[in-house]
């Protein structure tokens, strides 16, 4: 089928290289000319694993290309995907000017009979909401169908997640357009379930807050065994047995962050609360997050002797989660953020997110490695969940540091092993 991909960035960028992989002829349009430039030359702009092959193999078979432009995407394509970003709004409502510029420009030139599917995350209604758009804005535009897909795929592990997808959710209230939107999927295996645009949009969101729930919940019982001296990854591991449980998404730290969790719960909680629904329970889950950064600061105080002024933090970790470059809603930057706030010199390391995070926070001080970032520290912390720093010459780590104390937010580390070294080690929950 050929496809247009509207938004080269984590999501669009994806969509359209594993369309392309499973055959259908794809142009991803983004506004950015050097972001366009660079794709076109197989540069990736974001740390994703496997995205550089699978770019290299659309352009080489010719079946991927990137354009300036979403209407340039859009002119002859049976289906068009939206991914632009839909940014959180002051009211905590998801901002929908990306998406109704898109909508505007791709309607003059869409091909009558083709779909036009929202994959970003956007609130419910959406659907509804760009199909007026497409009817104000082009010309006798009754067969252009619109369609929700949402789009489940974890930074790091995007490739996978859209090859080797849980489900596939299609709402549609036409069958045939529904059909249409399955077919692009066929070479998948995954269950497809097609439903309305509504159960569709509200699907992506009681999803994502019901694994924020998960995390919030585990948080708030690791804070718990902290009071009555029990192992929380002991309390996760005996919880995941039971298979109604799992054990996915029950690991503590230092609270959800990245694009979706923080921004689609304070969406949905926007959506119930203009709905004159009061959802309590969602309030909660994001008070303890908000609440588990604050902890993580306090931790690290208590680490440095009570008062973080003039003290020398090394910060191992900046973005979000591991194995991305993505800084957006970052715990470790809120409290890099705070930490320096508070008047300490925050000197911290990240394998792929440091330039970035330089110019967010310019009062950081980027440092070159794990050491580096230790070298005279009052208190090292470990905010994100980088592989290597499980392996470092943690002797030689102790020689570096000014006083040998670790606040380990993720339980990356033995703490054993490093209390045998002589460091004063407190990870989340244990
Ligand atoms: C975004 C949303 O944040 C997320 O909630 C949703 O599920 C998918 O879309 P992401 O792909 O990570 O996620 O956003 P981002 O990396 O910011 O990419 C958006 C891309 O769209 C950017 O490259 C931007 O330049 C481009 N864009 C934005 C357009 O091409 N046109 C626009 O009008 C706006
Ligand atoms: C999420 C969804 O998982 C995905 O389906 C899609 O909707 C986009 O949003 P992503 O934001 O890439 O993906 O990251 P994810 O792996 O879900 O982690 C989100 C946050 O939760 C991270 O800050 C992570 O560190 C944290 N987390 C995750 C925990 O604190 N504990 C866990 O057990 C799992």
């Amino acid at each position: 089928m050929k496809v247009a991909v509207i938004g080269a960035g984590y999501v669009g960028l994806t969509t359209a290289a594993c369309l392309a992989h499973l055959g259908h002829e794809v142009v991803c349009a983004d506004l950015d000319e050097s972001r366009v430039a660079k794709l076109n030359t197989g540069e990736i702009p974001i740390l994703e694993e496997g995205m550089p092959a699978i770019v290299e193999e659309g352009l080489t078979s010719r079946r991927l290309r990137f354009v300036v432009g979403a209407a340039n995407a859009a002119a002859g394509a049976d289906c068009i995907f939206i991914c632009v970003a839909t940014p959180q709004g002051d009211d905590g409502a998801a901002d929908m000017k990306y998406v109704e510029a898109a909508a505007r420009e791709i309607a003059p030139v869409l091909a009558p009979g083709s779909v036009v599917i929202n994959k970003s995350t956007m609130p419910v209604g959406s659907s509804r909401f760009v199909q007026r758009i497409l009817d104000e804005s082009g010309p006798a535009l009754d067969r252009v169908t619109v369609a929700s897909n949402p789009e489940f795929l974890r930074e790091g592990q995007a490739v996978r997640d859209f090859l080797n997808p849980d489900r596939i959710v299609i709402g549609c209230d036409d069958p045939a357009a529904a059909v249409r939107v399955s077919e692009l999927y066929s070479g998948l295996r995954a269950p497809v379930l097609v439903t309305d645009p509504a159960s569709a949009e509200m699907i992506k969101y009681a999803s994502n807050a019901f694994l924020a729930t998960k995390i919030s919940f585990i948080n708030a019982i690791a804070n718990l065994c902290e009071a009555v001296d029990a192992d929380v990854r002991e309390v996760a591991l005996g919880m995941g047995y039971d298979r109604r449980i799992g054990f996915e998404f029950l690991k503590p730290g230092p609270g959800y962050g990245g694009s979706c969790f923080p921004k689609d719960s304070a969406a949905l909680l926007h959506t119930a609360q203009v709905n004159g629904y009061s959802f309590d329970l969602l309030e909660g889950v994001i008070e303890v997050n908000r609440k588990q950064y604050e902890h993580m600061v306090n931790k690290i105080t208590q680490g440095a002797g009570g008062s973080l002024n003039g003290a020398v933090i090394g910060v191992w970790g900046l973005t979000f989660k591991s194995d991305t470059d993505d800084l957006r809603d970052s715990p470790s930057m809120l409290i890099s953020e705070r930490l320096l706030n508070a008047g300490a010199i925050v000197q911290a390391y990240d394998p792929a997110g440091a330039d970035k995070a330089k110019q967010m926070l310019p009062g950081l001080e980027i440092r070159t490695d794990a050491y580096d970032a230790a070298t005279g520290a009052d208190v090292v912390a470990v905010l994100t969940e980088w592989d290597e720093f499980r392996w470092l010459d943690f002797d030689r780590l102790r020689g570096l540091v000014s006083k040998p104390v670790i606040v380990d937010a993720r339980n990356l580390l033995d703490p054993a092993a490093m209390r045998r070294r002589g460091f004063q080690y407190s990870g989340v929950g244990r």
